[in-house]
């Protein structure tokens, strides 16, 4: 489906289905959770994009009604951490972090200085993230502030909810992907004037990882940080053990990795830094004190051979954690595998990660997590009509498995763990399809 504008409809629009939302923070290991809101069999009433009503009785004539009766409707997904240039490299052989970052990442983002590619790049990726029935996501670009203008402008069209800045890297990175702190700082300042909070997208000063920044530029990014409160920070934390080590050496005078971030000024309630497999005791209550919080990428870490992130002490410790694809470390832009690699991941370490969990992180809990509760996440009159239409199963396996589930968790567990983009139906952003699966 084509993307031609950004504005929302204004008819009334009714949709019929399951609807499976979040009113809270489901508790760990909890399968009755009261968090959990499901009013099967219910319509949702949508005018001018935003939900306006949830009720059992069919609308009066004059709304347009789309029944999905028997199907199920979920907020739209948020993927916290995703890359939109690496669908050129996803699915590289072979590696781990710092290999594979120049033998297969590097030179592919080079390719973003290329205003046709990054254009090319954001059209192919927002298109992939709807598919998958992702209507919002926090992304890095490239270092090129073309590829951020590409994906700001794209995500506008499509009217889309994102979070991105042009990636801060001056140093370890090759020609073509390194830029300066001063052209650098001009290169956010324009770029947060031209876009952030405009429409539904926000800017978020964008440090790759601390080995590729050197201090100063670091301190320009955290002064940015400070200059505005309402600008989101991206990075990526304690990932891998050989880039712990490395950044040890880097910054000697910082008492971990997460310290680095926190003596430049990086870690607020905005900050959103992806994986933290590697933090201690100390580093989760800097983020429980800060607001900042883990996107943990469950597929990336298994592919790349990151670790197993301990979900269970951040919730000890009171640190917030959403979903995300880390495509293409990650090998999936669906936050459905996601959250089923998030399953195996706490299984390897001896915990379960219930349905509603890994739901509520990729949807409610990342939307909490970034501020953003007034306008997505739930299924809640006063919010934008961001969701997607789901078929419970499309295959034989799946119909017999849903047609034996006993309750309401083992059947968003078996869903969970089974389903793909084959159970997509509808994707809509503020009150418009912008995705239909496609007929056979
Ligand atoms: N650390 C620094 N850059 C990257 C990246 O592009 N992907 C992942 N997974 N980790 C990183
Ligand atoms: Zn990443």
């Amino acid at each position: 489906m084509s993307a031609t504008s950004s504005a929302p409809s204004t008819t009334r629009i009714a949709l019929r289905g399951d609807l499976l939302d979040f009113t809270g923070d489901p508790a760990w290991g909890e399968v009755d959770a009261a968090d959990v809101r499901w009013r099967p069999d219910h319509w949702l009433l949508i005018e001018s994009g935003r939900i306006t009503g949830v009720q059992a009785d069919a609308p009066p004539a004059g709304w347009e009604r789309h029944d999905h009766r028997g199907r199920l409707i979920l907020p739209g997904f948020i993927d916290t951490h995703v890359h939109m240039p690496q669908l050129d490299m996803i699915a590289s052989y072979g590696t781990e972090l710092l290999d594979w970052l120049n033998t297969y990442t590097f030179p592919a983002e080079i390719r973003f200085a290329d205003p046709e590619r990054s254009q090319a790049g954001a059209a192919l990726f927002l298109g992939a993230l709807l598919a998958n029935g992702t209507t919002s996501a926090v992304v890095f670009p490239t270092a090129h502030k073309v590829s951020a203008d590409a994906l700001f402008a794209g995500a506008q069209q499509r009217g889309m909810r994102i979070v991105t800045g042009k990636v801060l890297q001056d140093r370890h990175s090759p020609d073509g992907l390194r830029d300066d702190v001063v052209q650098a700082e001009r290169d956010c300042i324009d770029l947060i004037q031209r876009w952030h909070g405009r429409d539904r997208l926000a800017y978020a000063v964008t440090v790759r990882f601390a080995p590729t920044s050197t201090p100063e530029q670091l301190a320009m990014a955290g002064a940015l940080c400070a200059s505005d409160a309402t600008l989101y920070m991206q990075t990526h934390v304690a990932e891998n053990r050989d880039e712990v080590q490395w950044v040890r050496e880097l910054f000697p005078e910082a008492r971990s990795y997460l310290d680095v971030y926190t003596r430049a000024g990086l870690m607020h309630r905005r900050s959103v830094l992806a994986h933290g497999v590697w933090l201690d005791d100390d580093d989760r209550a800097t983020l429980r004190e800060t607001g900042a919080h883990i996107a943990h990428s469950p597929s990336s870490n298994l592919f790349l051979g990151s670790g197993l992130f301990d979900w269970r002490a951040a919730v000890n410790s009171g640190a917030a954690v959403s979903l995300a694809s880390d495509v293409g470390g990650g090998t999936s832009l669906s936050m459905i595998r996601t959250m089923g690699d998030a399953y195996k991941v706490q299984a390897m370490g001896g915990q379960r990660l219930t349905a509603w969990k890994a739901l509520h992180a990729a949807t409610l809990g990342a939307a909490q997590a970034l501020q953003l509760e007034h306008e997505i996440g739930a299924l809640e009159p006063g919010r934008v009509a961001d969701l997607a239409i789901w078929d419970w199963a499309v295959e034989p396996v799946g119909h017999r498995r849903m047609e034996v589930a006993r309750s309401l968790h083992e059947k968003a567990f078996a869903w969970m763990t089974l389903a793909d983009d084959r159970n997509l139906v509808e994707t809509w952003v503020a009150g418009v399809a912008r995705h239909r699966r496609p007929t056979a």
